[in-house]
């Protein structure tokens, strides 16, 4: 396969669900361009409607105005999440500072996903929590007044964080929380600072939010989705000829972890034409193929590359030497039990892949890859394989590619048009 061309990717969807979130605290319309129109955003805007705000539909290449009332209003119904834990738990948060009971839920992936790690925190802050199942959805919360937070997070994850961070917000308190190990995506953070809210990330890895601010309308362009844009990377790499520049995409130091782990595997994606919206940082991304060689990617580097892990592993099965990476336990709790799915599917097209307590290891060979997928609906997971399905000679059967929706619409047409441009 040979690459080519310049191409776009689906707005972020971290950023897409905050700024809905935002807006409909907001009393007043915001507007919103380069928004993702994925199932996840489309969750998102779904119970934040359900909930008083007024969101326009959600379509590709259209500016969304979402029409605030200032604060929620109590729903009337179940408020369905669907696939998307960033829509459960940060919605979580806001509902915390609001005093009224709503009753959410979602798909089965979703409801099988850990949330005390967000309602014992709200608890401590004075939010109530009942139905639960276990430790999953779906579950009642019933809001009211708050008191401040100062709390360590178990794992690194920016949901638990902007959950807290929202409940400070609707609750009009101190939050402080601090990661044990890495930074994740900071958007929450810097969404509020523009809103003139206090947020400040002390030396010893607290980060410290004052509710100084306000939510006030507003009118923000959504960059590129660095994660969308890692699967282009990852077939630009992987093929034999050509240079891909992909534009407009997100660049934030919290998100672009798979960069440097590329680089130690030989690869030299480059950065151009790198500007600023809304204190986003965001440029071009420039990628031409490359032989890759094995890394090891250390525990304090999964939260900035959460979610590449699986295209990151696709890579390491091309490259040369066994790649392995370090406490990915967390992978575990996403759309799917991605740590076990991994390995279990790499293993099914030929490649030498292993868990080892929290650790994925991850041979490399250059011999076609060739078998069938489970994916569990997992859209990283099918994307990932789409993307080692590129390969020469490489014969690869995905059980369910629609699911590639949930981030990524319009991805087997993206994937595509990257490779037939000059065919
Ligand atoms: C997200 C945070 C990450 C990531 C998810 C989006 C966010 O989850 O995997 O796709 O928007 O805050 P965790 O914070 O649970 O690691």
């Amino acid at each position: 396969m040979m690459v080519h061309g310049v191409v776009r990717v689906p707005g972020d969807k971290s950023i897409t669900h905050r700024v809905l979130l935002f807006g409909s605290l907001a009393r007043g319309r915001s507007h919103i361009g380069g928004a993702l129109t994925s199932l996840d955003a489309r969750s998102s805007a779904r119970v934040l409607r359900q909930l008083g705000a007024a969101i326009s539909p959600l379509r590709a290449g259209r500016v969304i105005e979402i029409v605030g009332r200032g604060r929620l209003r109590r729903p009337d119904d179940l408020l369905d999440c669907g696939n998307s834990g960033t829509t459960t738990r940060l919605l979580l948060g806001m509902l915390a500072g609001h005093r009224f009971a709503a009753t959410l839920t979602g798909d089965r992936s979703l409801r099988r996903r850990p949330m005390r790690r967000v309602t014992e925190p709200l608890s401590q802050m004075g939010a109530r929590f009942s139905d639960m199942a276990g430790d999953g959805l779906p579950l009642t919360i019933r809001g009211g007044v708050l008191k401040a937070l100062r709390y360590e997070q178990p794992v690194s994850s920016a949901q638990i964080k902007s959950c807290l961070l929202l409940a400070g917000v609707t609750g009009g308190v101190e939050v402080a929380i601090r990661e044990p190990f890495g930074r994740s995506r900071d958007h929450t953070e810097r969404l509020l600072r523009a809103f003139g809210y206090r947020v400040v990330d002390s030396a010893d890895g607290w980060i410290e939010m004052s509710p100084t601010g306000r939510i006030t309308p507003f009118d923000l362009q959504v960059p590129g989705d660095p994660s969308s844009a890692a699967f282009l990377v990852g077939a630009a790499l992987l093929a034999e000829g050509g240079e891909l520049r992909i534009s407009g995409v997100g660049i934030n130091p919290t998100r672009i972890g798979f960069l440097a782990v590329l680089e130690r595997m030989g690869a030299a994606p480059r950065i151009d034409a790198p500007g600023e919206e809304f204190g986003e940082p965001v440029g071009d991304l420039l990628v031409a193929p490359a032989s890759l060689r094995a890394t090891t990617v250390g525990a304090g580097e999964i939260p900035g590359l959460i979610d590449e892990i699986p295209l990151l592993a696709v890579l390491a099965s091309r490259a040369a030497g066994t790649t392995v990476f370090k406490d990915v336990g967390e992978l575990r709790v996403k759309e799917s039990d991605r740590l076990g799915l991994m390995a279990a599917n790499l293993r099914a097209v030929g490649a030498l892949a292993e868990v080892q307590g929290d650790d994925l290891h991850v041979s490399g060979s250059d011999r076609p890859p060739s078998g069938r997928i489970r994916t569990e609906g997992d859209h990283r997971l099918a994307m990932a394989f789409a993307v080692l399905g590129t390969v020469r000679g490489a014969r690869i059967a995905i059980d369910d590619m629609r699911c590639a929706d949930v981030s990524f619409p319009r991805f087997r047409e993206t994937l595509a048009s990257i490779r037939a441009r000059d065919r």
